[in-house]
């Protein structure tokens, strides 16, 4: 059983907008990255999972359950940052955690408690008088507290100094060691590097490539520039890998591809009349890159 199942989940907002046959699957223990550019559609699969929406097509479950139907029991089980956070300005950091573990019914703080001091809050000022990187600090505690064992975590480290963002690496780690399964959003291609086992990278509402991180790390990553003699071939391979760049002036396409995929590659060029094959190298960094780029094509 996956603890977290999407199924051809789809939320339509209109205009080309919102999530579109979404599916993917994360297991027990797991930490799941969560990447792709503004509006890709990331917070809105994360408020689905908390059943804050109903999706228009498909399902989401957690630990089996219908994440709309079965919200109030999925919940309990959850620690959820929300990517946009709103807390009551007028009470004092320490004053809404105990608030929240007493709606929660836990009646525990040691681990509120704990995370206050390695966080380095003051809990006690009011949350008004907080900067942004304290209030992100709070809602990290809250989502955290109550030692749920799923996280869903949306761009978490937003407004967290480099330092902060070091000791939250820091603490996903440790709750890994735990056995948690976590899913977060992220822009930053470090943090998504040191933390995740798997990546999905969304865009336009489109799941376009799941990576496991450990393939990535251990292949060399590699580009290859290849310029077709005819339009045939050209058109074969630029429909085979749709997530390649063209120079179609030119019936030039640029793949990105790990060592495991290079025999497919090969055999797919083998029939092909090349003009050129060039390799370019690029870092992680790019790998990722690439998804970002407003290319109509990626
Ligand atoms: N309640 C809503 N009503 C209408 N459109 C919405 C609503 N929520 C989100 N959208 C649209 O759906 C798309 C996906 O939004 P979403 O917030 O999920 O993106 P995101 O990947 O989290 O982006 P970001 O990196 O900026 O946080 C966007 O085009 C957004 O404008
Ligand atoms: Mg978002």
């Amino acid at each position: 059983m996956h603890i977290i199942a999407i199924e051809n989940f789809t939320k339509d907002y209109g205009n080309k907008k919102g999530v579109f046959d979404i599916s993917f699957h994360i297991e027990k223990g797991e930490v799941y990255g969560y990447l792709g550019p503004n509006g890709a559609g990331k917070s809105t699969t994360l408020r689905h999972l908390m059943g804050f929406s109903k999706p228009d097509c498909g399902t989401l479950s957690i630990n089996d359950l219908d994440c709309w139907n079965d919200k109030t029991i999925i919940k309990k089980d959850i620690g959820y940052l929300p990517g946009e956070i709103a807390l009551p300005e007028d009470m004092t950091g320490i004053g809404y955690l105990k608030l929240i573990d007493k709606l929660r019914k836990t009646n525990d703080l040691s681990y509120a408690n704990e995370l206050i001091e390695y966080f380095e809050i003051d809990s006690s000022m009011k949350i008004k008088k907080m900067s942004k990187g304290m209030k992100q600090k709070i809602a990290i505690i809250m989502a955290f507290m109550h030692d749920p064992d799923i996280l869903l975590l949306d761009e978490p480290t937003s407004g967290l100094d480099p330092l902060m963002q070091e000791k939250f690496i820091k603490l996903i780690n440790s709750e890994k060691q735990k056995g948690k399964t976590i899913i977060l959003s992220s822009h930053i291609f470090e943090e998504i590097s040191k933390l995740c086992d798997r990546v999905g990278i969304i865009k336009k509402g489109k799941l376009i490539k799941e990576v496991v991180m450990e393939d990535l790390k251990h292949s060399e990553n590699k580009t290859y520039k290849i310029e077709f003699k005819n339009e045939n071939d050209f058109t074969k391979i630029k429909e085979k890998y749709p997530s390649a760049k063209l120079k179609t002036t030119e019936k030039q396409v640029i793949i990105s591809i790990t060592d495991n995929e290079i025999n497919d590659l090969i055999s797919d060029l083998s029939s092909c009349d090349i003009r050129f094959l060039k390799e370019e190298k690029h870092t992680l960094e790019e790998y990722f890159m690439k998804f970002y780029e407003d290319d109509e094509n990626v």
